[in-house]
């Protein structure tokens, strides 16, 4: 009977925890954690208009909101609580869940796709500026101003991401031909990525490496890219011409590591490292992290799947599958996977770690936020009503992934 949410944990490879389930929920289709905490935003079908929020642990609800409208989308970081509907936002200060601000008559985005910032130093939230065009309108949530207005994309937007500091952007149009990379709050354009192919695809996720130097698209097709942000500049052309000596005509060529510099941007044909999923048109997230202090690629899948892959930083090219999980679904597959090649001790302590909430029953929504590796049990130790309501959020995940969200478009 699959109902509910679940959150997992996952700090080696090879091990996946299910921290907590919840099956009282029907249809739930937003499920976004803040960081480690025990806080847990949950929206359902069956209420779509009301967003309740949980401390999973003491399995308490804090707090619900209801809004005149669906519930499209819902981010959350260490200062503030944004609610994305089709044609308004709501900012609440987190600490308390006052409302600060309310976004009325925001260009139809019936997709809810918005994005916002991890940082402490700042809270940008980015959404589409217009309907009918690519313009991403960035925001900032401590101030309540705008910040700039990004003409991104002729084709309207179907996916926007913050870089770890936010100070880059990166968006792809429904189209899917391009990805583009722009300065916050500049709004410079500094990259662009073609996905290789002319065809159109629906981007469904994209999402930056912790460091900033990578960044990781998938679509309906079975193909994930990731591609390298290469520093602009002399430094990088000394680079590629050594690199070139060295790797020979053949292999650059057939590589990306020469993007031709376009009038002060940067701009690539190719991807760096790509991934072939076993079949098309999975609706999945993807996310990019450092597990066991490899990098490694995640990508969920609306299926139920977990596919962890090791990603080669220095020469790219196709993926190898580390590890398979099962989140949801028929468990004869559960644990599957080929976990060779794992260079590492099994104790070795990682950086960073995932937490998967997929909704089984519709998957409409799919969410992959990092924590750190206790789980949240002792680090940062949650927010507890009181705290909630009055003191400041207390967490210790300062490198920590931004909980990232897709919704079908
Ligand atoms: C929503 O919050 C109110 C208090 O504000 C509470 O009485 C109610 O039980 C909550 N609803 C649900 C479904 O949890
Ligand atoms: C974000 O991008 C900036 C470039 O503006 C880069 O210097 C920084 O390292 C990146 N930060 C993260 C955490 O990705």
């Amino acid at each position: 009977c699959l109902t509910g949410y679940k959150l997992f944990s996952l700090t080696m490879v090879e091990k996946l925890d299910c921290i907590h389930e919840s099956a009282e929920t029907p249809d739930v289709y937003i499920v976004e954690r803040l960081f480690s905490s025990s806080l847990v935003v949950v929206v359902s079908s069956a209420m779509p208009e009301r967003m309740n929020i949980y401390h999973f642990k003491k399995g308490t609800e804090i707090c619900n909101y209801s809004y005149p409208e669906n519930i499209l989308a819902v981010k959350l970081n260490r200062q503030r609580l944004v609610v994305c509907l089709e044609e308004s936002i709501y900012i609440h200060n987190i600490k308390d869940m006052k409302l600060l601000k309310t976004l009325l008559n925001t260009p139809s985005n019936p997709s809810g796709l918005c994005a916002l910032s991890i940082t402490h130093s700042n809270s940008y939230l980015a959404y589409p500026g217009s309907f009918s065009t690519g313009e991403v309108v960035v925001y900032d949530t401590i101030s309540l101003n705008t910040v700039t207005v990004i003409p991104a994309h002729d084709s309207p937007l179907a996916a926007l991401t913050f870089n770890a500091s936010a100070t880059r952007l990166a968006s792809a149009s429904e189209r899917g031909t391009v990805i583009r990379v722009f300065s916050v709050p500049e709004g410079l354009r500094l990259f662009e990525f073609r996905r290789g192919m002319k065809r159109y695809v629906s981007i469904s996720s994209l999402c930056f490496s912790p460091d900033g130097l990578y960044l990781v698209s998938s679509s309906n097709t079975e193909t994930v890219h990731i591609f390298k942000l290469e520093p602009l500049g002399p430094s990088a052309e000394d680079e590629a011409a050594s690199w070139t000596a060295y790797m020979g005509k053949m292999f650059s060529a057939a590589s990306t590591y020469l993007p031709a510099q376009v009038s002060g941007m940067m701009s690539q044909d190719r991807a760096f490292a790509t991934v072939h999923l076993l079949s098309a048109a999975q609706r999945n997230v993807c996310t990019l992290a450092v597990i066991q202090k490899l990098p490694r690629l995640l990508v969920a899948t609306a299926e139920g799947q977990l596919f962890i892959y090791n990603v080669d930083p220095l020469q790219g090219g196709e993926c190898t599958l580390a590890f398979k999980h099962r989140l949801f679904g028929a468990e004869d597959e559960q644990s599957e996977g080929e976990p060779e090649g794992l260079e590492v001790p099994a104790q070795s302590c990682p950086s960073y770690a995932e937490t998967a909430a997929l909704p089984p029953s519709a998957p409409v929504t799919a969410t992959l936020t990092g924590y750190s590796e206790d789980g949240g049990a002792k680090k940062g130790e949650v927010i507890p009503e009181h705290e909630f309501a009055a003191g400041p959020v207390c967490l210790d995940d300062e490198n920590e992934f931004p909980p990232v969200s897709i919704q079908r478009s």
